[in-house]
């Protein structure tokens, strides 16, 4: 019979090519595939011819054409599967693993020393009961320097010229404005307020080993019946300690802030020597640290407190300042560098 010889023909011949092809050759079997398989392909011509047979022959060459079917879809299986395999051992080959190595390790990251020190003093002073208040970058002038009794013209504000957004709107010199801010809003009849502020500062400044155009403060604020600078002096011994050392001690030498009265600059003595004299203290025993004072009446009375009624003390202190003191850093530019090898030495 002319069909199934045909057929057989064809089942050969197309397993005689599968065995031939090479195994990396993916796009030669599809075709074949569609030449031998597809709708219109080689067995489907065949099967047109099963019109043409005797209605007996008929369902024994329709068996056998299902049966090459079978046959070949199952070769093509195979075959694919060869080429899938030779694939990937032609990728494994390519790829040289070491399974000896030792894994690559993640780095952990760590804290800028200056997020570190601002930590470690907001922790203290939570631990007193002090709220954190977020201030302002961007400041108004009337807060940054009216508000802090520091009237347009006024002589002192020479020392804090800054970078202006407008005539108005400028870069914060300090964080004092937050006294002002947080005054405003704070309910007496709730009982004293009591807060800290870190934050960045800006200044009008040629950069250099002790200079920078922005730095970090942190503002301190307590204001409530009978605040005396007793309680100021406590509180920045206590703070003093908690930083350099059990120790420790402070002395307030006189100073000028328009925004306290009195105003104190704040010594401790020296972590290094003790207060001997050594080349952290410059010889005299202490190393100043901040700037505090009682708050001035004018401050209270703007944010309308009652200055008769309430006292209050305030400081100031730079976050640079203090990392530099206590790690021995000698340029406040490589806080701000970047330089891992810098940061990773405060892990
Ligand atoms: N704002 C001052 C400055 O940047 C620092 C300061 C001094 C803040 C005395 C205070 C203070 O709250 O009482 O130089």
């Amino acid at each position: 019979m002319e069909l199934q010889e045909r057929l057989e023909d064809l089942k050969n011949s197309t397993q005689a090519k599968l065995a031939k092809m090479r195994g990396d050759n993916a796009k030669e079997l599809q075709e074949l595939r569609v030449q031998v398989l597809g709708k219109k392909g080689s067995l489907t011509e065949l099967l047109q011819g099963l019109k043409e047979l005797s209605a007996e022959a008929r369902p024994i060459v329709g068996k056998q054409v299902n049966e090459v079917r079978d046959v070949l879809t199952k070769a093509f299986e195979e075959q694919a599967k060869i080429i899938e395999a030779a694939k990937i051992q032609a990728q494994l080959e390519s790829e040289s693993l070491d399974v000896t190595l030792p894994g690559r390790q993640i780095k952990l990251g760590s804290r800028h020393i200056l997020s570190q020190i601002s930590e470690e003093i907001e922790d203290i002073f939570l631990g007193m009961g002090y709220q954190i208040v977020d201030g302002l970058e961007v400041e108004e002038d009337y807060y940054n320097f009216e508000r802090m009794n520091l009237p347009k013209d006024h002589p002192a504000r020479d020392m804090q010229d800054t970078f202006y957004i407008s005539q108005d709107i400028l870069l914060r010199t300090h964080t004092s404005p937050v006294q002002a801010r947080t005054l405003d809003s704070h309910d007496f009849s709730e009982g004293p307020l009591k807060m800290i502020s870190p934050g960045r500062v800006f200044r009008r400044d040629t950069d250099d080993a002790t200079h920078s155009h922005q730095f970090h403060q942190i503002e301190g604020l307590v204001v409530g019946e009978q605040i005396s600078m007793g309680d100021l002096k406590g509180t920045l011994e206590l703070i003093s300690q908690k930083m350099f050392g059990q120790d420790r001690r402070i002395r307030l030498r006189p100073s000028y802030f328009p925004f306290t009265e009195p105003s104190v600059e704040v010594d401790v003595s020296c972590f290094k020597c003790g207060g001997e004299g050594c080349n952290v203290c410059k010889k005299t025993g202490w190393i100043e640290i901040l700037g505090a004072g009682m708050v001035h009446p004018s401050v209270l009375e703007m944010s309308g407190v009652d200055a008769e009624k309430y006292s209050g003390f305030a400081f100031g202190l730079g976050q640079e300042r203090i990392a530099m003191l206590r790690y021995g850093i000698n340029d406040i530019r490589d806080f701000y560098q970047g330089d891992i090898r810098f940061i990773q030495q405060f892990k």
